[in-house]
């Protein structure tokens, strides 16, 4: 459930007419609602009320600083991945105790900066980084608190660009080799091993997947203590799905996400990490834009939108679906035409739907895509020089520019000039 609904004929965001912000801010933006982003987040922490638990939001999703803070005010710890997510994960004001740090590529800058900061745990994803931990940390006078990602050889059942936890995927140790590298660990110095990693993938729409990764990594805890070591965390990782087309779609919800959880892992007795970043952000937040023009072409009609793939790259990239609605509600009655849904950028791969059903759509219209909230900003370029787009955040009947639109100017003040031209 998200708080994008109709009303009086128009959508609104919570308690704020979309037309009404667009007005103010133009076209095209992102709109994120507050009640849906705290919402989601409890969902989460309530799933896992039954034990010691740390949602960690996967901050890769939406990072606006305004985001951060919203979730890191209910609880949130986050998931990051580079030293700049770190960077405005500490801006946001979430203390390093509630910071984990994932991803395959950790540079000695990026640990160091980690280290600084005190982060709760690194999700260690090689030997080499491990040892690159441990010497970095050693040099700093420092324990490193880690956790080893594990790749349990599961087919996650999603998108190929997305499944992480198939042993040719380049994440995480095979879990054969997981003995190993724990004895290693333990006898390396500036570290402290205190749990077990896992990630298989994102937009899982189903539980099994999770079911079999979680069941791999009970055993392995047991294996791991059998050995000698302390686990007294399991990371769960994020990858939970969300409905993309309402019409047809019934992911799994966080509730039996937390239940599945509780049945596989539950008995251990360890806290609970998880890393969710879609589920939490995803349906919080629309794109709106505009239709510059109807083109009638050879059989087919578009519908020419001021926002591109620079905006909103999922469709080229995943062949993903969004819903897109109009922000005037279509009159009961009114007979659906197919458009082509395109914007103006120089590719035919700038198409976010062929042959989509909308209502009767011109010139000057208003549209909204659903679910965009998650890797949608984050993944925005200003390809073609096209700024990145405003993000907007709702909060009951108040709205906030939370990333004004760049200049012209200030787009092009950024490169610099060799002395020689
Ligand atoms: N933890 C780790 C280690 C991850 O790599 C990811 C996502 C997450 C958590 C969060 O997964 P989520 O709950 O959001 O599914 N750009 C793609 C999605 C890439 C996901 C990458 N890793 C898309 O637009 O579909």
């Amino acid at each position: 459930m998200d708080h994008f609904l109709y009303r009086e004929g128009a959508l609104w965001a919570e308690d704020v007419p979309v037309a009404e912000i667009a007005a103010q801010v133009g076209t095209p933006f992102y709109l994120y609602s507050t009640a849906t982003l705290t919402r989601h987040f409890h969902l989460f922490d309530e799933a896992l009320d039954w034990g010691p638990h740390l949602v960690c939001y996967a901050m890769k999703a939406a990072s606006n600083q305004a985001i951060l803070r919203t979730l890191a005010a209910e609880g949130a710890g986050m998931d990051v991945v580079s030293g700049g997510e770190l960077a405005r994960a500490l801006a946001a004001g979430v203390p390093g105790e509630r910071i984990v740090f994932s991803g395959v590529g950790k540079t000695d800058e990026e640990i160091h900066a980690a280290l600084t900061a005190q982060i709760r745990q690194f999700n260690v994803e090689s030997e080499p980084e491990m040892a690159a931990i441990s010497r970095i940390a050693s040099e700093m006078g420092v324990e490193a608190m880690i956790a080893i990602r594990v790749n349990p050889d599961v087919d996650a059942k999603t998108h190929a660009k997305i499944a992480t936890g198939k042993s040719e995927n380049k994440f995480g140790i095979p879990i054969a080799r997981a003995r190993d590298v724990y004895a290693q660990a333990a006898a390396l110095p500036g570290l402290k091993v205190v749990g077990i990693d896992v990630h298989i993938g994102s937009q899982l729409t189903q539980l099994e997947p999770f079911e079999l990764a979680y069941q791999k990594v009970a055993e392995l805890t047991e294996t791991l203590r059998a050995d000698g070591h302390e686990i007294s965390r399991l990371d769960l990782g994020g990858g939970l799905g969300i409905p993309y087309a309402r019409s047809n779609e019934a992911p799994p919800l966080p509730t039996d996400y937390g239940k599945l959880i509780q049945r596989t892992v539950g008995h251990l007795g360890c806290e609970i990490e998880i890393e969710p970043g879609r589920l939490v952000a995803g349906n919080a937040g629309i794109l709106v834009s505009k239709v510059i023009y109807l083109k009638n072409g050879e059989g087919r009609d578009f519908l020419i939108l001021d926002g591109a793939m620079n905006d909103l790259i999922r469709p080229a990239m995943y062949e993903a679906h969004h819903d897109i609605i109009p922000v005037i509600e279509p009159e009961v009655g009114v007979e659906p035409q197919p458009y082509d849904i395109v914007g103006p950028v120089c590719e035919s791969g700038d198409t976010f739907a062929k042959q989509r059903l909308m209502p009767p759509l011109g010139a000057g219209d208003l549209v909204a895509f659903r679910s965009a909230g998650a890797y949608g900003a984050v993944m925005s370029s200003e390809y073609n020089t096209r700024p990145l787009i405003p993000e907007v955040l709702v909060n009951g009947d108040q709205f906030a520019v939370i990333r004004p639109r760049p200049t012209f100017d200030e787009m092009i003040n950024r490169d610099t000039i060799p002395e020689w031209l």
